[in-house]
């Protein structure tokens, strides 16, 4: 018995490459104008394809073929049957000349490309020139042509196909007509990927094509590479286990630990991953490339929805999907994504790349703790309730719709607000130093004499509690030791407690007669001679203010307190520093 002969793989790329402009996934733009092109009889001597590889450049660029070389031409239908139809489906055709640009990309290539341009075709219509990476030629080689390809011979029709349109130089670009080709959507590859799979007698489910498709990035050809290979390796079934772990995909399961760490902001699940991640193999490049991809494929998610045909995933990974997103706001996933595609940058050109990946992973988990501006103001606006109640502002955001029990742990430390004074700061205020570098001016801080300089200053019965009663008693004080310049500028000056110091401010002008020394014995004559203090000079306006006649009115004092013994005002306070200058009591206005 004679063996069989045994006929020659062909690998599924090429098996089903489209022969007819309705076979081609997706480029509708494209496969329009050709076509409208073809009926009208305007077919252009030069065409630049440009775009993504494998997205279906010279796939296109043979079925132009075919059309204007057709017996039955030129036709955006061609019959398939006649020899030119044949010959260029089989890549013999004389008259469709494929030349690869990567290894005939000099002059005396091109000289001979201008040569054989001239000859009429031996048989068909057109003689038609496909150049497969065109932006490979040579500047010189381009230029050799450049007369030909403005003024060629009727019958002649260059398409030059490329991944890199912006090499072509303009004087050949602007005498082609341009089309990009675009990355295909993975929806619809899914579903050609299906059709072939039952032509080839294999049994895939959803989930395992869509992580084939989505392997390719939106290239087809690398799709179709992966599902050989994958058929291949697992036969006739396959499953989404088995095509991820051939093709290192990670998949929801593998991810959804690293939202499931980011949502607990646990640091110590993170690094977990990491030495899991490398006991099993696996690259942090890759796993970081991954990531990106689940984050990505999360926010979109959350913006445009579980069914958007920006995801490849199969119906059931969008509904796990679309539960993982609801986790977070859409803010947390931008961040999240950003610090992702930083890392793998960063890990491209790191020499230790697990601690790079370590150290990405919780610089995220420290991002979730962040709470925006926005945030902290919108949780102002609510009523104070009992502290175990307010727990985190995170949590509580209804403008951003976060479910609190689908995020369960993201819980800052409980903050009480009860009206203790914040902690002192040390340094100056963030006022200070804003007024600083606008007006050139250092605050002159001026430390108390020990030892009890550094005690803070319990409101007492002797220390006042507003900025008039400050102002009043020290220009008593003033006066009263003969400080008279210093007693007038202080009247023009303003004064407030910032835990626990007093800070006295002042126009430039009063920087002689208010210095340490002065401030000092005044304090020392109202019996505070431990209070801190710091005296900021600046461009300020002096305030107009009349010596004291009277004591401070009770009610002035009381709003002030209580004011500052606010629950917001005190959280304020908290989040952001300062000081507060006066207190207006809106009711009484
Ligand atoms: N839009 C598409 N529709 C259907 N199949 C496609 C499409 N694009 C590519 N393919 C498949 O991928 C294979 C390679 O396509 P093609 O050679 O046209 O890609 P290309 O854009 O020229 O890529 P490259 O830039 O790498 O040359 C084809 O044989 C075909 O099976
Ligand atoms: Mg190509
Ligand atoms: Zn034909």
């Amino acid at each position: 018995m004679t063996p069989e002969p045994t006929k020659p793989y062909q690998v599924i790329a090429r098996k089903y490459r489209p022969q007819a402009f309705d076979d081609v996934l997706n480029q509708e733009h494209i496969k329009t104008t050709l076509r409208n092109a073809i009926e009208q009889r305007r077919i252009a001597h030069g065409y630049i394809f440009s775009g993504q590889r494998g997205t279906g450049k010279t796939t296109t660029a043979r079925i132009l073929a075919r059309c204007l070389n057709c017996v039955q031409g030129p036709t955006d239908a061609p019959c398939d049957v006649c020899a030119s139809c044949l010959e260029i489906t089989a890549g013999g055709s004389p008259d469709v000349i494929e030349i690869d640009a990567a290894s005939n990309r000099g002059i005396n290539e091109m000289r001979e490309l201008r040569e054989n341009v001239r000859y009429q075709p031996a048989r068909d219509r057109y003689k038609i020139f496909i150049v497969d990476e065109a932006h490979q030629i040579t500047n010189e080689a381009f230029n050799a042509l450049l007369k030909t390809i403005e003024e060629p011979p009727e019958w002649a029709v260059f398409i030059l196909c490329t991944t890199e349109s912006h090499k072509i130089p303009a004087t050949i670009a602007s005498r082609c007509q341009h089309f990009s080709f675009r990355s295909v959507d993975a929806n619809d590859l899914i579903t050609r990927m299906r059709e072939i799979c039952v032509k080839e007698g294999v049994d895939a489910d959803d989930e395992a094509l869509a992580v084939i498709a989505q392997s390719g990035e939106g290239s087809v050809r690398d799709s179709l590479s992966a599902l050989d290979q994958a058929i291949a390796c697992c036969g006739n079934r396959l499953d989404a286990a088995s095509v991820r772990t051939l093709l290192g995909a990670f998949g929801i399961d593998a991810m959804s630990q690293v939202s499931t760490a980011l949502s607990a902001q646990d640091g110590a699940a993170m690094l977990g991953l990491v030495d899991e991640l490398e006991r099993n193999g696996g690259s942090p490049q890759h796993f970081s490339r991954e990531l990106s991809r689940y984050l990505r494929n999360l926010l979109v998610t959350k913006i445009a929805g579980k069914d958007s045909r920006l995801l490849a995933a199969s119906p059931a990974e969008r509904i796990e999907m679309e539960r993982i997103a609801g986790g977070f706001g859409e803010e947390d996933l931008t961040r999240y994504l950003q610090f992702s595609l930083d890392l793998f940058r960063d890990l491209q050109f790191s020499l230790q790349p697990r601690f790079h990946l370590e150290l990405g992973l919780l610089k995220m988990v420290q991002a979730g703790k962040m709470i925006s501006v926005e945030e902290a103001l919108a949780s102002f606006g609510k009523n104070p309730q009992p502290a175990a109640q307010q727990a985190a502002p995170v949590m509580d955001r209804p403008a951003l719709d976060r479910p609190p029990l689908e995020r369960p742990i993201p819980t800052p430390p409980v903050r009480t607000f009860t009206p203790t004074p914040p902690p002192a700061r040390t340094g100056p205020s963030p006022f200070d130093a804003d007024r600083f570098k606008k007006t050139g001016t250092p605050a002159t801080s001026y430390s108390a004499p020990a030892p009890q300089a550094a005690a803070p200053v319990t409101p007492s019965a002797a220390a006042p509690a507003n900025d008039t009663e400050w102002i009043n008693r020290l220009h008593t004080a003033m006066t009263e030791a003969g400080l008279t310049f210093s007693a007038d500028a202080i009247l023009q000056a303003n004064a407030a407690v910032v835990n626990g110091e007093l800070i006295i401010t002042a126009p430039k002008s009063f920087q002689l007669d208010l210095g340490r020394e002065e401030v000092l014995n005044a304090l020392k004559k109202m019996g505070l001679p431990g209070q801190r203090f710091k005296v900021v000079f600046g461009d300020t306006k002096p305030v107009q203010r009349a010596a004291p006649v009277a004591a401070v009115s009770q009610k002035d004092d009381e709003t002030t307190e209580r004011a500052l013994a606010h629950p917001e005002v005190q959280k304020f306070r908290e989040l952001f520093g300062g000081e507060v200058r006066t207190v207006r009591n809106l009711k009484e206005q």
